[in-house]
């Protein structure tokens, strides 16, 4: 099986060469409602994929999917919805959670008929009875109201109130399911801009560290610039992956040997 690897390829032709549970984290965004144009309108066949991804994964693996909604007559595509059901449903999936990716960066279009989109989703799927890696630890965000004394009251579950002794309040909090980033084109790497639709280095290099360990295999099955190889292989991750352009490929191969002085192999 091919390993630290990036394959130019069909991702559904690619994974069945794959062993059966040999991946740990997969990290990826597909392209989603002809949103973005890749050079061709590539047919996505998300139940296969679901199947195949699921196959592939570990016991306790996890897979991250970032996507959203296009609008159309005014009306969501519900497509992130329509993946998650079918995953779960049918894939054997199950949910984790459902996190809020809330983008940051240049104001972009001039919204009049409707709310400016600012966020995605990152839908986090396991496999069997629990992940088998969880350290959100790595994942703290500033407390707002660090340095201050917290003291009041907390509320109990019949209604009633309960004083609570006052403390410090710490710097640095847990982060929820609201994940904020700048987005990709503040991140000033030329080489990546290349591709239409990256998401942000950190938010794969998030994923990583809070769901996988040095070692384990994450795999992205559309790779574009290769954000996901490229930071799993700079926390000592083994990586794959797969990309259907040969130019985006191209890109995702100098990234590696520029960003992580490796050379990923060609299948
Ligand atoms: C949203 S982009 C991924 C960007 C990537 N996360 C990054 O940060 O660079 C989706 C990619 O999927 C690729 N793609 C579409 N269909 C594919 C398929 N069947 N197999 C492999 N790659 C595919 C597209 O060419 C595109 O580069």
């Amino acid at each position: 099986m091919p390993r630290n690897a990036i394959l130019c390829g069909d991702a559904l032709e690619l994974l069945p060469r794959l062993p059966d549970r040999c991946v740990e984290l997969t990290v990826f965004s597909p392209p989603y409602d002809g949103i973005r144009d890749y050079g061709k309108n590539w047919n996505l066949d998300y139940k296969t994929l679901g199947a195949e991804l699921f196959r592939v994964t570990a016991e306790g693996g996890v897979c991250a999917v970032v996507i959203g909604d296009g609008t159309k007559d005014f009306a969501k595509s519900l497509t992130t919805f329509r993946w998650a059901v079918e995953w779960v449903d049918r894939a054997g999936w199950r949910l984790f959670e459902c996190c809020i990716y809330s983008r940051h960066g240049n104001p972009g279009a001039w919204w009049t008929q409707r709310f400016r989109v600012d966020h995605e989703y990152i839908l986090i799927f396991f496999r069997g009875h629990r992940p088998r890696h969880f350290d959100k630890s790595t994942l703290m965000v500033p407390s707002k109201h660090a340095g201050k004394v917290y003291s009041g009251t907390d509320r109990l579950t019949n209604g009633g109130f309960k004083k609570i002794e006052p403390k410090a309040v710490n710097d640095m909090k847990c982060r929820g399911t609201l994940w904020e980033y700048a987005t990709s084109n503040t991140e000033g790497n030329r080489t990546k801009l290349e591709h239409p639709a990256t998401y942000p280095d950190k938010l794969a290099d998030d994923l990583i560290q809070c769901f996988s360990k040095p070692g384990d295999l994450v795999l992205d099955p559309m790779c574009g610039s290769g954000t996901t190889c490229v930071m799993a292989a700079k926390s000592k991750r083994d990586y794959l992956g797969i990309e259907i352009n040969p130019d985006y490929h191209h890109i995702s191969m100098l990234r590696m040997r520029t960003e992580v002085d490796d050379d990923a192999s060609l299948f």
